[in-house]
């Protein structure tokens, strides 16, 4: 990110701080966010994206500074369950600029976004419309809804963060229909008012083809509404899932380029169709917190395995794992780390980056030259621990969860602190 670079002792530094004394003074693991780099991220999406809402994806990484930060640089915020809209609630984000995002939001979470009166709910079952329609009377309110369609488009990611083709969970089928009838039957109510469109197809996405196909595929949904009941649609959400680079092999296109390419294709398509541009909107999380954090870990154990063919892998064990940052197992996502602490001019050895929880898949860094000399009481940064890192963090063989500290002009703050063993007791009450 922005302000980390390497010091004179080949040392890693972030804002003015070596990783040795963030880790003197925090701990490690730890996560280490530069507030800087993440606010310039939220800018530069709203100035590409000028005239769009830009809703920040706070599953990526939410806790009340980044609510905070991403909303005073002018974007809304997406939030989707009840505790990501009580995080956004607590650090006093204005309810009309939050979008509520879920495929079984419960009674008791619609409730809550329709008490404070949050700007948009995403709708995305029948059952779902059905249960606004009951509570919005209950409470005599008219929510602003969007449909979260499914566009039929193959995103190329892993299947698990695929998000629109036909055989998966979210968003009504634009091909089958579903789509349409949803559209019409929010419409038709008195008590619901219909504000457009929302499609996601998928995260960590750098081919830009998905995108343009989900959008023309939107915009003729949103055009044939409009021929059908003679009312164009207000909105039209495009989500999030634009990629970052993990490692040198990534090459992520730039908000700008981003926005060109949409905005293009978007006024070509309206032409065509005969429709007047609706007011557009976007939900990236992972290209705005994911760049802005390292994960910083200390080295206890370094083993040398012997691989077939005679070569050899270093598997070096760090303090911490799956738990705070599962998608290496999950998704065999790749990463890169570096030794943070020192300079050395030791040769490169392949190497593993490890966890210390009881189980073989549990790495980090699947392969990675680190300097053969690397030892315990190194420390180790992996890059790219903004997003989806605390956000999936878990307690798995009860270790508990690392801070989330900010670094901005040589000053550490810690954002959430790290949980101690007690807490996770304190859980157990039988
Ligand atoms: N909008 C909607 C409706 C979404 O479902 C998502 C992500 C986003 C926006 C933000 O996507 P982003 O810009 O961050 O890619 N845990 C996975 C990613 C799951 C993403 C789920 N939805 C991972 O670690 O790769």
């Amino acid at each position: 990110s922005k302000n980390v670079a390497k010091d004179g002792n080949g040392e890693l530094t972030i804002g003015g701080l070596t990783v040795s004394q963030i880790a003197d003074e925090v701990g490690t693991a730890a996560y280490v966010l530069d507030e800087d780099d993440l606010r310039q991220r939220a800018r530069d999406y709203a100035s590409a994206f000028d005239g769009w809402g830009v809703y920040y994806a706070g599953k990526s990484l939410l806790c009340k500074a980044v609510a905070r930060w991403v909303t005073e640089e002018g974007l809304g915020l997406d939030v989707c369950t009840g505790g990501e809209l009580a995080v956004a609630l607590a650090a006093g984000v204005d309810p009309a600029r939050i979008g509520l995002h879920g495929n079984n939001k419960s009674v008791e979470e619609i409730t809550r976004a329709l008490e404070v009166g949050v700007g948009r709910i995403i709708v995305d079952s029948d059952d779902e419309i059905t249960r606004l329609i009951e509570l919005s009377e209950q409470l005599d309110k008219h929510p602003r809804l969007m449909v979260r369609v499914t566009t039929g488009v193959e995103a190329h990611t892993h299947e698990y963060i695929s998000t629109a083709h036909e055989d998966q969970k979210f968003g009504f089928s634009i091909a089958g229909g579903q789509a349409a009838a949803a559209l019409r039957r929010i419409h038709d109510h008195p008590r619901l008012q219909l504000v457009g469109i929302h499609s996601h197809i998928g995260s960590q996405i750098f081919d830009a083809d998905g995108f343009e196909v989900a959008t023309r595929r939107t915009l003729r949904l949103h055009a044939a509404f409009a021929e059908e009941t003679g009312v164009e649609l207000p909105e039209l959400d495009l989500g999030g899932g634009f990629g970052i680079a993990y490692t040198s092999q990534d090459t992520p296109s730039t908000p700008q380029q981003l926005a060109e390419a949409l905005n293009k294709i978007i006024a070509a398509e309206c032409a065509t169709l005969g429709v007047a541009v609706p007011h557009l909107s976007i939900e990236p999380g992972r290209s705005i917190s994911g760049p802005s954090a390292f994960a910083l870990y200390t080295v206890g154990t370094v083993k040398q395995v012997l691989l077939d063919g005679g070569a050899s892998r270093l598997y070096v064990a760090v303090d911490g794992g799956m738990s705070d940052n599962i998608r290496t197992a999950l998704y065999a996502a790749e990463y890169s780390a570096t030794l943070a602490s020192r300079r050395s001019d030791a040769g490169p050895a392949l190497s593993r980056v490890v966890g210390k929880h009881c189980e073989g898949g549990d790495i980090l860094v699947r392969d990675e030259f680190l300097p053969s000399d690397i030892r315990p009481g190194d420390l180790i940064a992996v890059p790219g621990a903004g997003a989806y890192s605390r956000s999936m963090a878990s307690n798995y063989n009860h270790v508990p969860r690392p801070p989330m500290v900010s670094v901005r002009d040589g000053r550490i703050s810690t954002l959430i602190r790290r949980e101690s063993i007690d807490d996770l007791l304190a859980l157990d009450v039988g």
